[in-house]
């Protein structure tokens, strides 16, 4: 093995660096993050000076809080190059977030920038278990979306061969998993409950394969879903989060070694938890929408941004950077039924629970009478016995009512019946606007 492979294997400093230590190097890496938003960012400069603060108003890291947010809103509002801090010519590579409302936002990165990230992602892999010479499949979208090249460039960085497979496609992945023999693959999880159903199709069993981790993030995921993929692979699967505007996967990224939740790397993103209606800042423990800065971005700092992500704080254990925990769902992605919240996280838990119900679901919304209604409809497992196909609605419906507290209609449909993901999910179809939705809903 070269001496840079060997080197690559092990924990880098700053996942071992003391708090003290992390803290200094935070607090001057944000303290020449404000100085260069401010500087070239005419929306930063607006911004700190609307709020009456500037760069040299952040002493220590508890200051970060008197500087405003940033939102989707104005990273759209700066489309497409707004936000960039240095000249065009200095960027190499631009990415775009999943734009699902229609409005992109674009982000930019530098040489430096593009350095940093393919490190963040190494080191990813080598939480999650990976080491130099490891086949990484990467089954992850190649393009705009962050997620195939952000993987890609990260497993080459550590020292493993990449198949770039991307999303799509599905007989073929499999093919490549067969005759390549990928250790490691990199894919959403849904994708991944996708190439499972063909793995079935084409006979082959796919606990046979030559997969020992997966590497799964990019869309909520559970528990139960971790215990379902890992039982019906038999692989070690971990969570691994980001988002484009920070840089894409590599923000965050669970340990093989402890599977408690996503070390957040601290060293380069900045975490704080705010409540997601007031924005007050909350102490670590709590609940609440996640909110990162960055701290060495050339190409496109970002300053207290919301992510909308809901999560909270945790010592660290495998590494000195603290966790969060596995995100329990976006706000975006809250259903308020009657004035309870729920997430499809929830529902996921629930649904694997229970005998001869697949992990693939659906949750649709309709509104009559002015009443909003939720209809879980969930596939049968094949091979699923008439008693379970009899007791299972009831049983997900009375699990939904007595966890969280409101009444859901459950249709069991059979298996192969629901849309199959290749890419991230979704799970929400809203059909409130449908049929007499507006009009009844004054
Ligand atoms: O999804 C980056 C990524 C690619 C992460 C591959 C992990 C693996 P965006 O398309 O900008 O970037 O979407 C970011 O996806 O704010 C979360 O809501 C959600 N998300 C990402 N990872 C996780 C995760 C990529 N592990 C948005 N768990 C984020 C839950 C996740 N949600």
């Amino acid at each position: 093995m070269a001496p840079e492979s060997a080197e690559n294997a092990k924990p880098d400093a700053a996942e071992r660096m003391s708090p003290q230590e992390l803290a200094e190097l935070q607090l001057r890496r944000l303290r020449a993050t404000l100085r260069h938003a401010y500087d070239h960012v005419p929306h930063y400069r607006q911004a700190f000076d609307a709020a009456g603060v500037h760069p040299r108003d952040c002493r220590s890291l508890t200051d970060l809080p008197r500087f405003p947010f940033t939102t989707k809103d104005d990273l759209r509002r700066h489309y497409p190059y707004g936000m960039f801090a240095v000249p065009r010519d200095r960027i190499r590579r631009i990415h775009a977030s999943s734009g699902t409302t229609g409005e992109p936002t674009v982000v930019g990165y530098t040489q430096g920038d593009l350095d940093t990230w393919a490190g963040l992602v190494a080191r990813a892999i080598r939480a999650a278990g990976g080491r130099p010479g490891d086949t990484v499949h990467v089954a992850y979208g190649y393009g705009l979306f962050t997620g195939g090249l952000g993987a890609h460039y990260g497993a080459e960085r550590l020292g493993c061969t990449v198949i770039p497979a991307s999303g799509g496609m599905t007989s073929r992945q499999v093919r490549l998993i067969r005759d390549l023999r990928p250790e490691i693959i990199m894919v959403t999880p849904s994708y991944m409950l996708t190439l499972l159903d063909e793995f079935e199709r084409q006979g082959i069993d796919p606990r046979g394969t030559s997969l020992r981790t997966g590497i799964f993030g990019a869309e909520p995921w559970t528990e139960a879903m971790r215990a379902e993929i890992e039982d019906r692979f038999g692989i070690d699967a971990v969570d691994i989060y980001g988002l484009s505007e920070m840089m894409g996967p590599g923000v965050a990224q669970e340990y093989a070694t402890t599977k408690d939740g996503l070390h957040l790397f601290e060293d380069h993103f900045l975490p704080e938890i705010v409540d997601p209606v007031t924005g007050e800042p909350q102490p670590d423990g709590t609940t609440g929408e996640l909110v990162l800065t960055t701290l060495t971005r050339e190409g496109m700092p970002v300053i207290r941004y919301r992510t909308r992500d809901l999560t909270r704080l945790l010592p660290g254990t495998a590494a000195s950077f603290r966790r969060m925990e596995r995100i329990t769902g976006r706000s975006d992605d809250m259903v308020i039924l009657r004035g309870v919240n729920l997430f499809p996280g929830q529902v996921e838990e629930i649904v694997l629970q229970v005998p001869g119900v697949s992990p693939h679901f659906q949750l649709r919304l309709t509104r009559r009478d002015r009443l909003d209604r939720l209809t879980v409809r969930a596939e049968t497992r094949p091979g699923a016995t008439a008693e379970q196909r009899a007791a299972a609605p009831g049983e997900i419906a009375r699990r939904i009512k007595d966890g969280i507290g409101v009444s859901v209609s459950v249709e069991l449909v059979e298996p192969g019946t629901l849309e199959r993901s290749v890419g991230k999910i979704k799970r929400i179809v809203d059909e409130r606007e449908k049929g007499e939705g507006k009009a009844t809903s004054g």
